[in-house]
């Protein structure tokens, strides 16, 4: 099938290269020209496992395009999707200039039926929004063609993209035309062998499940950082509570690990999003505002500790940083944890020693260069000379260091671990004192 998507960052990139590989051939549309030029020079903008060699063969086999023209894209797919960012507005409402343009090109562009496909995080609502914004110009052009708004939503891990697109374990698809089903089945039929994943749904039910299944999950995370603040306190491991807990099926073990926080591009953005949606419906959205209050606290745990153990007297201190991103097998750092301990540890005037397998490119990006940042090639020269080692990021580079290097380099034997990858009894043994999250024997808790 001939196919539009309209935003190549990690969604539509990830979903256009996936249809390309079965056949489909695809038209990728975005703004950002030197994102299209590089993607044509083989450059691709996010690091995401697998991603590359998919992009790149199915480039060459001429069944996936970039462009910037607009006019060409719109020509191209029967199918048009729209994939572009939906960041929060001032008031943490999600922000839609960005889907309504892409309505308003495909409408003055088109001159045969499209289906409008929803792929971007939207309110409940949106749909509707880009129907009557599509009529507009129609109408304003004088022209009368069909055109039907489907909500397709995406629930993509980044990390995991590639393997989530090409084997999702639902397609939630909101229409209440038979005719756009079919058409929405045959795209997807080559996903869709085994068992029936299609869930079709009326379209507002579509809009609010992408909504609930990652405020749910945010939720999980943030029950978790509250029982792992409570161990803490009253001498419990976490770590213990979680195998205890997660060993009931109704439980389950996904998405119950304590941390120092959530971050990315969707949890933080999605949960406040669904509570301004709330408010402007009259609906006080008690739980959804203590996830969101939980987790904030949460990404200070860490230079809370930090501040604790060195007696509130941080300047000059110089910290080792493992870990950017706000996740591993990802350079993307939106909203990462490890942004505010920086910050923070900026603040009280330490210095910053930092290493990412994937993120430096990025941080670099987004802090330039100052001189309490030093961005180290290498985990190990990141601890020359610090006074503690953090890990923000669980990436599998971190789990099984020589300890005997760190407590060498180090010139104070002290781990803060922001995502429990440690032994504590083990570290102890080692003379290396350990602070983790929720691990019972902290005795640094900050207010
Ligand atoms: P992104 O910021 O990585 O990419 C968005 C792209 O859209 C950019 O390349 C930008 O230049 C382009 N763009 C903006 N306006 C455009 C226009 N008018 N025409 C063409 N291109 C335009 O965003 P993302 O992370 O891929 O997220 C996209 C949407 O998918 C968001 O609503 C997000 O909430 C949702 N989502 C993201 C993830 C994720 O893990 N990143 C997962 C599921 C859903
Ligand atoms: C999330 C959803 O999982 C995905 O379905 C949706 O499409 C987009 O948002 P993503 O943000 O890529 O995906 O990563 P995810 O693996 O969900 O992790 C989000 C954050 O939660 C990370 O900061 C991670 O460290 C944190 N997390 C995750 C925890 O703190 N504990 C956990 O048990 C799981």
């Amino acid at each position: 099938m001939k196919v539009t998507v309209f935003g190549i960052g990690y969604v539509g990139l990830v979903q256009a290269a996936v249809l390309a590989e079965v056949g489909h051939d695809v038209v990728c549309v975005d703004v950002n020209a030197e994102r299209v030029e590089n993607l044509k020079n083989g450059i691709i903008p996010i690091y995401e496992p697998g991603l590359t060699p998919l992009v790149q063969r199915n480039y060459d086999a001429g069944r996936l395009q970039f462009t910037t023209d607009a006019a060409f894209g719109v020509k191209h797919g029967r199918i048009q999707f729209i994939a572009v960012g939906t960041p929060p507005d001032e008031d943490g409402s999600a922000d839609l200039q960005y889907v309504l343009a892409v309505a308003k090109t495909v409408a003055t562009y088109m001159e045969t039926p499209k289906i409008i496909v929803d792929k971007s995080t939207v309110p409940v609502g949106t749909a509707d929004k880009v129907s009557a914004c599509v009529a507009a110009v129609l109408a304003e052009r004088g022209v009368a063609i069909g055109f039907d708004v489907v909500s397709n939503p995406e629930f993509l891990k980044e990390g995991a993209a590639v393997a989530d697109c090409q084997r999702p374990d639902r397609i939630v698809i909101g229409t209440d035309s038979q005719a756009v089903e079919n058409k929405m089945r045959e795209l997807y039929a080559p996903f869709n062998r085994n068992h029936e994943k299609l869930i079709v749904m009326d379209v507002r039910s579509a809009e609010l499940t992408k909504y609930a299944a990652n405020c749910m999950l945010a939720t999980k995370i943030s029950f978790m950082n509250e029982m792992a603040n409570l161990a803490e306190k009253l001498g419990a491991d976490i770590e213990k509570v979680r195998q205890g807990i997660g060993s009931d099926p109704r439980i389950g073990y996904h998405f119950i690990y304590p941390g120092c926080g959530y971050g990315g591009s969707c949890f933080p953005k999605d949960v406040q999003a669904l509570v301004r949606t709330a408010e402007k419906v009259g609906y006080v959205p008690a739980l959804l505002k203590s996830v969101e209050a939980v987790n904030s606290r949460q990404k200070e745990k860490l230079f809370g500790h930090i501040q604790a153990y060195f007696d509130g007297d941080l300047k000059g201190k110089r910290i080792a940083l493992w870990g950017l991103s706000f996740k591993p097998n990802t350079d993307d750092m939106r909203d990462a944890s490890s942004r505010v301990l920086m910050e923070s540890l900026w603040a009280a005037g330490a210095v910053v020693q930092a290493y990412d397998p994937e993120a430096m490119n990025e941080t670099q990006r987004i802090y330039g260069t100052r001189s309490d940042l030093t961005l180290m090639g290498t985990k190990e020269s990141a601890l020359n000379g610090a006074d503690a080692l953090v890990v923000c990021t669980e990436w599998n580079a971190f789990k099984a260091p020589d300890f005997d290097l760190v407590k060498d380099s180090l010139t104070n034997a002290v781990i803060f671990d922001g995502r429990n990858l440690y032994d504590p009894d083990m570290l102890e043994e080692q003379g290396i004192a350990y602070y983790g999250i929720g691990r019972g024997r902290s005795v640094l808790s900050f207010a």
